[in-house]
């Protein structure tokens, strides 16, 4: 079956799908033929639409979700460097949450915009668990609280770390997930030979960078993904379906405060070679 569609009356022959092409599978144009990939190249296409998406002339369609195809005008969602830095400089982790819900599109919303982030391949290994129950999330924290006490007085080298956590909480203090009312968790298939997170954490990133857009706080669950990691009650309690393991997690809700500046953060440190 046919891998690219050329539209023959917007083709102008100018290759550039060939040479972007990550596989290289793309025939060049002749004066004769139009682009195409030959039937035995066809496995090899990984989908990643780089030939779709850098055609000027909007003359290639790729045979993978033609419908979901987006195109857009030259200067359509070019944001001006300066105005980007300051959008992504104004990402605060947000520690206080409203406990009115997010609506449910809206954070279909911001996992949309993560389906684009990079993977190995374009493997597009992330899926998601949202923990939507404000409940469930109370429950959660109170696991890996649980997990803290189980390795408070162990060899643990995070035993004296999480007493500091345990006061907090006794006090009444919620630090875990700082009754947000949601918990996000990014999963990827179990690799019995390594474990990666990069791609769950590049794509947990882009959601941490949309949320502002949507009006949504984030803080990345760090407690919570330790827990996790060391706890199987927490693990049971999520149930993830089999072979699929959570790689990062965050809680996110409605912030109560607004981002009014932008902090210090330590200068950049370079080699240049
Ligand atoms: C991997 C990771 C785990 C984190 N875990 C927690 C956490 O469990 N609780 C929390 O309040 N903040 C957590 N944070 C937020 C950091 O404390 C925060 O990013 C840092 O203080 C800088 O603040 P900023 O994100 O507003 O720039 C985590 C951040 C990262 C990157």
């Amino acid at each position: 079956m046919a891998n690219i569609f050329i539209n023959q009356d917007l083709c102008i022959k100018c290759n550039t799908c060939a040479t972007v092409c990550v596989t290289r599978i793309i025939e060049k144009a002749t004066v004769l033929a139009f682009p195409e990939v030959l039937e035995s190249n066809v496995e090899k296409c990984i989908k990643c639409g780089h030939c779709e998406a850098f055609c000027a002339q909007k003359a290639l369609t790729l045979n993978f979700l033609p419908r979901e195809k987006v195109l857009f005008a030259p200067r359509e969602g070019q944001i001006a460097s300066e105005d980007l830095a300051i959008y992504i400089k104004k990402r605060r982790s947000i520690r206080h949450f409203s406990s009115k819900p997010v609506n449910k599109e809206l954070i279909d919303g911001m996992l949309d915009v993560a389906r684009y982030a990079a993977s190995g391949g374009n493997g597009q290994p992330v899926k998601w668990l949202v923990v939507y129950d404000t409940d469930s999330v109370k429950k959660i924290a109170e696991l890996t609280i649980e997990w803290m006490r189980s390795i408070q007085h162990t060899a643990h080298p995070l035993a004296a770390y999480v007493s500091v956590i345990l006061s907090q909480w006794d006090s009444g203090l919620e630090p875990i997930c700082r009754n947000a009312p949601h918990l996000l968790f990014a999963h990827i298939p179990y690799q019995e030979k390594w474990y990666d997170p990069s791609e769950a954490v590049i794509a947990m990133t882009h959601v941490d960078i949309a949320a502002p857009s949507f009006g949504v706080g984030t803080c990345w669950a760090g407690f919570v993904q330790l827990a996790v990691a060391g706890y199987k009650p927490l693990r049971d309690f999520l149930d993830l379906p089999q072979g699929r393991v959570v790689a990062c997690s965050m809680m996110f809700g409605y912030p109560v405060y607004k981002v009014t500046s932008i902090p210090r953060r330590n200068p950049v440190e370079v080699i240049w070679k």
